[in-house]
Order: structure tokens, then sequence, then C-alpha cells
């Protein structure tokens, strides 16, 4: 039955990212409500409190489910729980937006995607933000709309800011390891660009130039990769845990009749500091201070999503990665890591 009204949501998970979220989704999306918030974490239930408009707050996920006025619920938990959760989520009859990546384990994203098939009346999207940030929609829509030829290949690049204290290396154990960590959103570039293009063909190597502690994991601090896509199409990425200078992402878009470079001078402002050395710039100092804008699109168009889906519409406005599109990425990120664990191309 159709429902009007904003979209009633419930947050799981407020670490790192899980309270940008929060805050975007509370204070910074029109049709939205932010009623309820769950963490296992005292001081984050604490933190939830004392920032936000009075969610109903969960310790335990099983309890969040159990809140009958919630429409969706949001997911900024570990990514070793993503698929268990969202199965869980649509169940309970819920809208569901969850981070990336979708889940570590191709089957299991199989898994998931067969349980989204018995609710095709709910939204469930994984968050590619990249995909609803401005200057990299604008090259998508200039690429859609010809402007560069047929595109062929694509280079791009996640590369944090190197974390002295080895955040990553306690990260290790539930990232999935440099590829499905930060090459998937590259990987989901790559293959949204390619208009959705089969991989057939994943190379890679890597290296750890600091963090030696990543060994154990089987893990490396620098990855690079390339994959073969059906049609003639390359990818060439790079992933880095140890940039000097910031968090650097950037892409281009080759094509038949020209190229796009989305973000190549990772400035953090239109600032230019002109001293006795030269002229220089401030970088983005973290992932978030790059895609903040792209953050708050994505929550505000699932929001739209959802309350169309409600309202007994199809969606209309950009659409986010789907369950099919993350399942893709984790299957390209597991391959990358295989190739670079064993030093040979892996067949796809
Ligand atoms: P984090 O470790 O800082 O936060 C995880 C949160 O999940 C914590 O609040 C923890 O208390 C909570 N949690 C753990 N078990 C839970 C459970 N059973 N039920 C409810 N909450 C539970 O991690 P971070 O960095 O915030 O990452 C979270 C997710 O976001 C990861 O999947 C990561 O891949 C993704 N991410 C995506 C980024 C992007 O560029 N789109 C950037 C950073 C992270």
């Amino acid at each position: 039955m159709a429902k009007r009204g904003p979209v009633r949501i419930g947050i799981a998970g407020l670490g790192r990212l899980g309270k940008r979220h929060a805050t975007n989704l509370a204070y910074r999306v029109p049709g939205a409500v932010l009623a309820a918030a769950c963490s296992p974490v005292d001081e984050e239930r604490e933190w939830a409190r004392d920032t936000l408009p009075e969610p109903r707050l969960y310790s335990d996920y099983e309890a969040l489910l159990a809140d009958r006025e919630l429409d969706a619920v949001w997911l900024v938990t570990p990514s070793s729980l993503h698929a268990e959760q969202i199965v869980a989520a649509l169940r309970a009859g819920k809208h569901v937006f969850c981070e990336k990546p979708l889940s570590l384990d191709v089957a299991e994203c199989e898994r998931v995607l067969g349980v989204a098939r018995e609710y095709p009346h709910l939204e469930a999207t994984i968050g590619f933000m990249r995909r609803f940030d401005p200057s990299y929609r604008d090259a998508y829509e200039k690429a859609a709309a010809g402007t560069i030829g047929r595109p062929f290949m694509v280079r791009s690049q996640t590369t944090d800011q190197n974390d002295p204290d080895g955040f990553f290396v306690r990260f290790a154990p539930t990232s999935g390891g440099i590829f499905l960590d930060c090459t998937v959103h590259d990987i989901d570039v790559a293959r949204w660009f390619f208009g959705g293009a089969r991989a057939t063909r994943a190379f890679a190597t890597g290296t750890i130039a600091l963090h030696e502690g990543l060994r154990e994991f089987g893990d490396v601090d620098n990855g690079v990769g390339v994959v073969e896509f059906e049609g003639g199409r390359l990818a060439v990425f790079y992933a880095s845990r140890t940039m000097a200078h910031g968090n650097d992402t950037q892409s281009e878009v080759i094509g038949t009749g020209g190229a796009l470079a989305i973000g190549h001078n990772p400035r953090k402002s239109r600032v230019e500091i002109y001293e006795a050395g030269g002229v220089r710039s401030e970088s983005t100092p973290t992932f978030f201070d790059r895609f903040e804008d792209a953050f708050l699109h994505e929550a505000q168009a699932f929001v739209q999503a959802v309350a169309a889906r409600m309202a007994g519409r199809a969606p209309d406005g950009a659409a986010g990665a789907t369950l099919a599109d993350a399942l893709e990425a984790t299957r390209i990120g597991k391959a990358l890591r295989e190739a670079c664990a064993s030093g040979l191309p892996v067949v796809l």
C-alpha cells in the first residue's frame, strides 16, 4: 500500500564513517528522518544521544530491525557483516543502503542477490559514492554523450595518506585487503564507464613500502592491477595506503576521440600559497574531505528512491550501484587479490 511522509531510517554502525552518514541523514537530507541508531559500543551510542535529534538507540542489530516504524536501514558496519545484515534487513521488510563492499566473498554476494530477488519492491543500494561525486558524474555524462568517442581505457587510483599509527594494519583482518577495500571503488568506476562490461582477466602485483604488519594478513600497502574487459577494454588500477601528501583519488577515461581526467590535482580548496620555494595547494587529507558532497548526494538519491517506492512509483533519479554491480566489483577485487598473491593472471 502506498505510504506518504518522510522515510524513517535506522543507521547501524557509528564508527569513522557511520558518524558522517548519521549527521547527513539527520540534518542534510530532505525527506529523511533518522529515527534510530545502533552500535554495540557505549561511547558511540552516547555520541548519537548527544549529537543526533533524539534517535531511538539500540545496542543490538536485531532490535533495530524489530523497530516497526523504520522504513529503511543504513549499514556502515564492518565489511565482513554486510551480507548477513542486508539479508536480515530485507527479510524484515526494510529498504537497505549498505556501505561498500557488498561482501568479501563472491558466494555470499550471490546469496544476497538471491534473497533480494524475493523482495523486488525493496530498494537495495551499495555505497559506491563516486557515482554521486559531481566531477565523476559530469565526466560520466560527457562520456555517455560521446564527447570522447568510445571509452576503451580507464586508469584509476585510490590512494590514502599514510597513517603512521598503522590504522590500516588493525583494519586488515576485516577489510578484505587493499584491492577489496580501496580498488573496489576504481573497479566500479571502470564498470560504470564501460556500461557494465564483463571483466575477463586480472593481473596484479604489490609491495609493502611501510607497514610490515600487513604481511601476516597477506595484504600489501601499495597494489597495482590490470583488468581486461570484454570488447578490448582495459583498466589500470593503483591503490596505496602510504601517500605523504593526502588522499589522492583520481581517474582518467581514455576514448577513441579524447580523454577525461577527473580529480588530477587533489587540492583541498581553491587557495594557492605563494612562497619563496614556489606555488602550492594543500591536499585533501582524507577520503571524506574529497568526497563529502558525494556522500551527501548518495544519501539524497537513496531517500528519493525509497520515497518513490513507498509512494508506489518507480525511482526516477540517478541510481546508485546495484547489488549486481557490487557483486562484480567483489568478483574482480578478489581476482586481483588472488593474482597479487600468486603472481599469475586470473581468468574471470
Ligand atoms: P569502523 O570500524 O570505524 O566502524 C564500524 C562500526 O560498526 C562501529 O561503529 C562498530 O561499533 C559498528 N558495529 C560493529 N559490529 C556491529 C553490529 N553487529 N551491529 C551494529 N554495528 C556494529 O569502520 P568504518 O571505517 O566506519 O567503515 C565501515 C564501513 O564503511 C566498512 O564496510 C568500510 O568498507 C566502509 N567505508 C567506505 C568508505 C567509502 O569510501 N565509501 C570509506 C570508509 C569506510
